[in-house]
């Protein structure tokens, strides 16, 4: 078993996992990790690349070489991601990049490769995990283990409200159909699939703000 304490956050798209992973790392001053944001970054490679997904080999080689660094901006709470030494911020966040990296994260051996990289952001004095198998499989052992839903519906508002705070567009009937598609993906997959570990903490979001979600987390850590 790990020393290093581990809050492990695993949800659906758009529940919020990833504002409060961000939240407990700050109040608990541990290290953050966004397993979504090396997916996706992992996604955009593989398609920079134009490789073949059919090709696991390659698939592995891009899997195991992955130039790609976490910064956080200096004045902000916004940790900027960098692959291939370029900023991929902004294309990382899109609906297009999530839906590919949710497809090329059914690939088993694309998992196995990228375990590693996920397991060495466990650091003292601890870690915040978010992702769809934290406490299932990368961190199985951690101490802390959360599960947050909310109803589809309720993703997908809060998905609009986002790029509409970002600046961008989006259409309700189309967030929606995009947060089912990539639930049903994600859960149905062999690999890892979405699902609550079996000592999860199953917190249903639907009706709480982001402060009674925080609430109930920490509740657990001091328990
Ligand atoms: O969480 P985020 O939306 O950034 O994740 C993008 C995609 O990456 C998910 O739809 C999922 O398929 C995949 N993913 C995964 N395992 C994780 C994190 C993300 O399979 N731990």
């Amino acid at each position: 078993m790990s020393l290093i304490p581990v809050l492990a956050i695993d949800g659906p798209s758009g529940v919020g996992k990833g504002t409060v992973a961000r939240i407990m790392a700050q109040k608990l001053g541990w290290h953050l990790l966004d397993s979504g944001a090396i997916y996706r970054a992992f996604a955009l490679a593989v398609d920079a690349r134009n490789i073949d997904v059919t090709d696991e080999s390659a698939l592995v080689e891009v899997a195991n070489n992955l130039d790609l660094a976490f910064k956080t901006e200096t004045d902000s709470e916004l940790v900027s991601v960098y692959l291939d030494g370029q900023d991929v911020s902004k294309v990382l966040r899109t609906e297009q990049t999530g839906e590919m990296a949710s497809k090329i994260a059914s690939i088993g051996v694309v998992r196995a490769a990228l375990l590693k990289r996920q397991q060495a952001f466990a650091k003292a004095p601890g870690l915040v995990a978010d992702g769809r198998d934290m406490g299932t499989v990368v961190f199985a052992d951690a101490p802390f283990k959360v599960f947050l839903t909310a109803s589809a519906q309720e993703r997908a508002n809060r998905r609009l409200k986002q790029l509409q705070n970002q600046g961008s567009e989006g259409i309700i009937s189309q967030i929606l159909a995009d947060v089912v598609a990539r639930d049903e993906r994600d859960s149905s997959r062999k690999h890892s699939p979405l699902k609550p570990a079996k000592d999860a903490l199953i917190i249903d979001t639907t009706e709480l703000s982001i402060d009674e979600v925080i609430t109930q987390v920490s509740e657990l850590i001091k328990a």
